[in-house]
C-alpha cells in the first residue's frame, strides 16, 4: 500500500470484530515501531501487548466512562500499552524527548497496523498510575499512550483537518 494512501485513509477505530489478531501481524507492527527514529538513537520505547481477556478487562477501570474509546478497550482482541523510559532519552530546550521518541514509534505502529488491515486508536485519557499498578509497570517507566488493536468493525468518516495555509509558512512566519 502506498504510504500516502495510508496517511489519507487511516482512522481512529473504536469498534472491532472478535477475530483475534495473528501473532505474526502483531510482531510485524511492533517491528515497524522498532524502526522509528529517536533521540540519539536511544530507543527508549517499550510495548506491553495484552491479548489475554482478563488482563484487558483489568485496565478498563482506568479509563473514564466518557472516553469515546473506552468500549474499544473492552472489546478489541488486543491492547498495546505504549511506554517509554525517560532515562533512555534526554531533555533539550525543555522538551522531554522521550515523549517524541515514543510518539513516533506509536505512529509507526498505527500506520503499519492500517497497512495490514488492522485498526488502532491512540488513547491518552486514562489514569496512568492505576494502569501501571494493575500491570506491574516499573516506577520509572511512563505510559505515553494505549491503543486497542484488531480488525475494524466500522468505517469512520475522515475527521476534519486544518488547511495547509493555516498551518504552514514559507521563508517567514506568516
Ligand atoms: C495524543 C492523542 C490522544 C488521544 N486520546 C484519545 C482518547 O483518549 N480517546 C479516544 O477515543 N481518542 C483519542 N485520540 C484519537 C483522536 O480523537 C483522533 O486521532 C482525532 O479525532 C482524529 O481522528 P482520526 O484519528 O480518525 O483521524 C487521541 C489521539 C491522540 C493523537
Amino acid at each position: 500500500m502506498d504510504i500516502f494512501q495510508v496517511f489519507r485513509e487511516r482512522r481512529s477505530i473504536r469498534k472491532y470484530k472478535d477475530t483475534p489478531v495473528e501473532r505474526e501481524k502483531i510482531e510485524q507492527i511492533l517491528d515497524a515501531a522498532r524502526l522509528a527514529p529517536s533521540w540519539k538513537n536511544m530507543q527508549c520505547w517499550r510495548f506491553l501487548v495484552l491479548t489475554d481477556a482478563d488482563m484487558r478487562a483489568k485496565v478498563l477501570d482506568a479509563f473514564p466512562d466518557d472516553n469515546p474509546g473506552k468500549k474499544a478497550i473492552a472489546t478489541a482482541p488486543a491492547v498495546i500499552v505504549v511506554c517509554g523510559n525517560p532515562a533512555e532519552s534526554e531533555v533539550e530546550n525543555g522538551i522531554d524527548y522521550f515523549v517524541a521518541d515514543v510518539s513516533i514509534a506509536f505512529e509507526h505502529l498505527c500506520l503499519a497496523a492500517f497497512a495490514l488491515g488492522l485498526g488502532t486508536c491512540w488513547m491518552g485519557w486514562y489514569d496512568e498510575k492505576k494502569i501501571k499498578r494493575t500491570l506491574g509497570i516499573p516506577d520509572g517507566i511512563r505510559i505515553v499512550g494505549i491503543t486497542p488493536l484488531g480488525y475494524p468493525d466500522q468505517e469512520p468518516k475522515p475527521r476534519p483537518r486544518k488547511q495547509l495555509s493555516e498551518i504552514s509558512y514559507f521563508n517567514q512566519w506568516q
